[in-house]
């Protein structure tokens, strides 16, 4: 049996479908995955660099591993992969981290080259073309029931706050076919739901030839035909790319889920564009009147940054305000962190306090609360189309699942199994959950 292999994965839903590359491109080299960092003669954490709590919690992570080995194993290999091996580069290989390896988001082609050199090593050139194409991730660490699928890695925009396009490179699609081949291969293993990722999903652009561009609604389409019986999710759409004509196939396909994930980042206009967004409040507002028009049972989530630079009393009521008037059903909500590299750590400063920033959030945060419980208040008495994922946490006689607006339900599940589809009526919710009872 070749040499041992345990992965940790942190960050976004793109890091988890890349940590499924890598697994599927070391297994095919002869390496075995194995469930416990104990058993492993590799160690990979796969990382994220958004905001600094994410970097020190990593770091945290490392320096347990590099005691591991001082003590226990002293062979074990630890690499570092995805966006703060992108941003800290051969920082990491200090013996005060401890790394051997570190490998970012467009290198993972290179993992088995490396671990076989058995040499510290960085390979960080990101590319401007790799998607991946012809790798099958392999689902290790799956529920079975629901994927995800990379339809473009990197971004082109040029949010000030934001790392990303330093960490993961400029933007580019993968090719449809392979995206419907591996919804294919999903579809014929059993999985029910897959979500579609991007950083800007309506960005996506393909040349089909003679054919013309595939956009976005096209491959939208296509996948939803491909697999009729599946659900299809997407993330994220950029408030003001996001077309008409994704909208209207989601109104069309019954199996796309009506859930729009529409990062507002602020409410203040003079904020949007310290942030370099591309859209007004005004129009931000007007996108989601659309997409209201056009898809009446959506729920609409959203991410908002608490105290970025410059923002006044003023700039946060707007956010406020902009959270009522949308009503959000679902929100991700975080102080602004300066992130060495970007536009706003080198030309904004930094001076929201920090008591500000943490007051801020927190009433961001209670709004959405109480927006989250009015939305989950909305839905009792109805009935839903509910996945079902697993057992729920507190109770094996429950199961859990989503709705097609992706909010969370538990009921008692009698015979429902993973998979499945349940019609379950809503009889009460708090503002996480909605709890139901079969129909
Ligand atoms: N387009 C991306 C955004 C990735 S980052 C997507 O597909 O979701 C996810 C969220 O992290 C952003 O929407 C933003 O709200 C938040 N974020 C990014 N940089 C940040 C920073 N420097 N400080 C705090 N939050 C940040
Ligand atoms: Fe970041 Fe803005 Fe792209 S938030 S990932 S630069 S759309």
């Amino acid at each position: 049996m070749g040499q041992s292999l345990y992965i940790e994965t942190y960050g976004c839903q793109m890091n988890v479908n890349d940590s499924e590359l890598v697994a599927s491109i070391l297994t095919d080299a002869g390496y075995t995955l194995c469930q416990s960092a104990q058993d492993a003669d590799i160690v990979l954490l796969n990382t994220c660099a958004i905001r600094d709590n994410a970097e020190t919690r990593i770091l945290g992570r490392l320096a347990h591993f590099r005691d591991l080995r001082a003590t226990q194993t002293p062979h074990l290999t630890i690499g570092v992969l995805g966006c703060m091996a992108s941003r800290l580069k051969g920082e990491l290989l200090s013996p005060r981290v401890g790394a051997n390896l570190v490998v970012g988001p467009d290198s993972y082609r290179e993992l088995p080259r490396l671990l076989a050199r058995a040499q510290n090593a960085v390979a960080i050139r990101l590319s401007d073309r790799e998607t991946y194409q012809g790798i099958a991730p392999l689902r290790y660490a799956t529920n079975g029931v629901s994927a995800f699928v990379s339809i473009m890695r990197g971004c082109d925009n040029h949010c000030t706050f934001c790392v990303v396009p330093f960490t993961r490179g400029t933007e580019r699609s993968r090719d449809p076919l392979s995206i419907l081949q591996e919804v294919e291969v999903l579809r014929d293993t059993g999985y029910r739901e897959v979500t579609l990722l991007g950083q800007n999903v309506d960005s996506y652009r393909w040349s089909m030839g003679a054919e013309g561009d595939l956009p976005f609604a096209g491959l939208l389409e296509r996948v939803a035909r491909q697999a009729p019986g599946m659900r299809i999710r997407f993330s994220t759409s950029y408030p003001n790319d996001l077309t008409e004509a994704v909208l209207h196939t989601m109104a069309q396909y019954g199996n796309i889920c009506p859930h729009i994930h529409l990062p507002v980042q602020s409410g203040s206009d003079r904020m949007l564009r310290a942030m370099r967004r591309k859209y007004t409040r005004a129009e931000y507002l007007q996108q989601v009147a659309r997409i209201r028009a056009i898809i009446p049972t959506v729920a609409i989530t959203t991410d908002i940054i608490a105290g970025f630079c410059g923002e006044q009393k003023v700039d946060h009521q707007a956010t406020l305000s902009l959270m009522r008037e949308v009503g959000y059903d679902a929100a991700f909500m975080f102080k602004y962190s300066d992130r060495p590299g970007t536009y706003a750590h080198n030309r904004l400063p930094d001076d929201v306090p920090e008591e500000v920033k943490t007051q801020r959030l927190a009433e961001i945060i209670e709004l959405q609360n109480e927006l989250s419980l009015q939305s989950n208040m909305h839905d009792v008495g109805r009935e839903f189309e509910v996945l079902v994922e697993g057992d729920s946490k507190r109770s094996a006689e429950d199961a859990c699942g989503r709705t097609g607006q992706n909010k969370m339900v538990v009921f008692k599940k009698q015979q429902s199994e993973p998979g499945q589809y349940a019609h379950v009526r809503i009889v009460s919710c708090t503002s996480q959950t909605l709890l139901g009872e079969l129909v």
